[in-house]
């Protein structure tokens, strides 16, 4: 085979990859989501399924998205093309891609609105309305944000006009350096976080309820109708701890293999995936050791929901020496990572405009953008003019519903369709070729990619659909 190059140009180091990867990782799932859904179904045993899932399934998958970006070098529907004729599958494969550049849509159409709270959250924090507030004071804060259809749109606009300035430039004018000061910093500041929540006497009560698992919660899925809990025997929140290692990793929807894509040759893509998966592990399991002590220290409620690090949070910058300070850098760093994770999700999408439409990337940029915006507006209105039991489907407004079927339904399947690819039909000699590295690890990952992980998706899937 004859080495291919990226029109898009390439990363120029190693650790250029690592840290556009990892930012692309690290974003709003480690430090939003994650509390929140961990916060949903109970804890320890949640926490302790997402482990697995991101070791077994993450981590092999993640070296497979690399392996076939790298060797395919363009935007996911292409490279699955390209690579299914070389080996010659079938070109079906290239739905993988088109599944691809869907999901990312979908995803950041809501991600941004998220992005849009935190965005906001900043000039609050900043202009100290939190200082000395309590819980109810933080909650108010909070609803007139999101009750505000108005005020969520022009956040939501400045996240996404962000998101597609820096696409629109390329990934390495811009990008490239902001991330080398900010991961770290982010990394920083959480550690400060965490010191808050050690002093608030509640810190091995938030540890208990992060590692102690309680594997009764895990097989029930809650659900309050009309003030009512409702809970019953469940796979749904196995389904939800995988879909979440996939979300929190970039995995699924060729997010990473675009970024493979641009990686130089000669690097090795094992140790650079495990460092990857570690980090984003860690930034996750200290934003939980730092938001759940501040959540049992005033009584608040684990499960509240999406709503959870903004109703948390504030309370600890609003009585922490320091806070306004610390509290507006945490949250301009918040929207940092949200940042360097968005583009990774329109940058699939964004290639292919410009491989076989001849756009430029600026156009190309500006379509993309304009499409997930509108479709943003359905997450805004889900926290007010649509959050009424009339507007829901499966007990889900449609910002609910778009996270499920995105996280939980489309990145499984699309991982799962990614590993059978690299496991049963790219030939051996290929994907060794192309990783490189010592033969008894190669065999590890094989096993891993053609037995393990689609066995984990598929079993998780027909568990949470009541198969068994
Ligand atoms: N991993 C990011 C986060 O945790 C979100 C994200 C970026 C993503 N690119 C993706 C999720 C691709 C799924 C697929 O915030």
């Amino acid at each position: 085979m004859t080495e291919r190059t990226s029109i898009h140009g390439q990363w120029s180091s190693r650790l250029v990859f690592i840290l556009a990867a990892t930012g692309s990782a690290v974003g709003l799932g480690n430090i939003w989501k994650f509390p929140y859904i961990t916060g949903e179904h109970g804890g320890g045993a949640f926490v302790l399924v997402y482990l697995l899932c991101i070791a077994v399934v993450g981590i092999p998958i993640m070296m497979a998205e690399v392996m076939l970006g790298r060797r395919g070098r363009q935007s996911p529907i292409n490279t699955m093309t390209s690579l299914a004729k070389e080996e010659g599958a079938g070109s079906a494969w290239s739905l993988v891609g088109w599944s691809a550049v869907l999901a990312g849509f979908i995803i950041l159409s809501y991600y941004s609105v998220i992005a849009g709270w935190a965005l906001a959250y900043v000039f609050r924090v900043a202009g100290g309305i939190f200082n000395g507030a309590d819980a109810a004071g933080v909650q108010t804060v909070f609803t007139d944000l999101t009750g505000d259809p108005e005020r969520l749109i022009a956040w939501h606009t400045l996240f996404m006009l962000m998101s597609m300035t820096v696409v629109a430039r390329g990934v390495r004018a811009g990008l490239e350096k902001a991330v080398i000061y900010l991961m770290p910093a982010l990394f920083v500041l959480l550690f400060v976080m965490l010191g808050y929540a050690m002093s608030t006497g509640a810190f091995i009560e938030g540890l208990k309820f992060l590692f102690e698992p309680d594997f009764g919660k895990l097989f029930y899925a809650c659900e309050t109708v009309a003030g009512v809990e409702n809970c019953e025997l469940s796979g749904g929140p196995v389904l939800v701890a995988m879909g979440h290692a996939f979300f929190t990793l970039s995995l699924g929807m060729g997010a990473i293999m675009v970024y493979g894509s641009y990686m130089p040759k000669g690097i090795s893509i094992a140790r650079s995936a495990v460092l990857i998966a570690l980090l984003d592990t860690l930034v996750a399991l200290v934003a939980g050791m730092a938001i759940f002590p501040i959540v049992f220290a005033n009584g608040l409620e684990p499960g509240s929901g999406p709503g959870l690090i903004f109703q948390t949070l504030p309370i600890a910058f609003g009585a922490m020496p320091g806070g306004q300070i610390f509290g507006t850098l945490f949250f301009v760093l918040l929207v940092f990572a949200a940042w360097t994770s968005a583009i990774s999700l329109i940058e699939p999408a964004v290639a292919w405009l410009v491989e076989n439409r001849g756009l430029s990337r600026v156009r190309a940029a500006g379509v993309i953008g304009m499409t997930t915006w509108v479709l943003g507006l359905g997450s805004i209105f889900s926290f007010n003019i649509w959050s009424g039991d009339e507007y829901k489907l499966f007990g889900m407004t449609f910002f609910d519903l778009l996270d499920y079927l995105a996280a939980n339904i489309m990145l499984p399947l699309g991982g799962l369709l990614i590993a059978l690819f690299a496991g049963w039909l790219m030939k051996r000699e290929s994907s060794m070729d192309e990783f490189a590295m010592q033969a008894r690890r190669y065999d590890l990952w094989r096993v891993l990619i053609r037995y393990i992980s689609p066995l984990a998706v598929v079993v998780v899937f027909l568990n949470a659909i009541g198969i068994f």
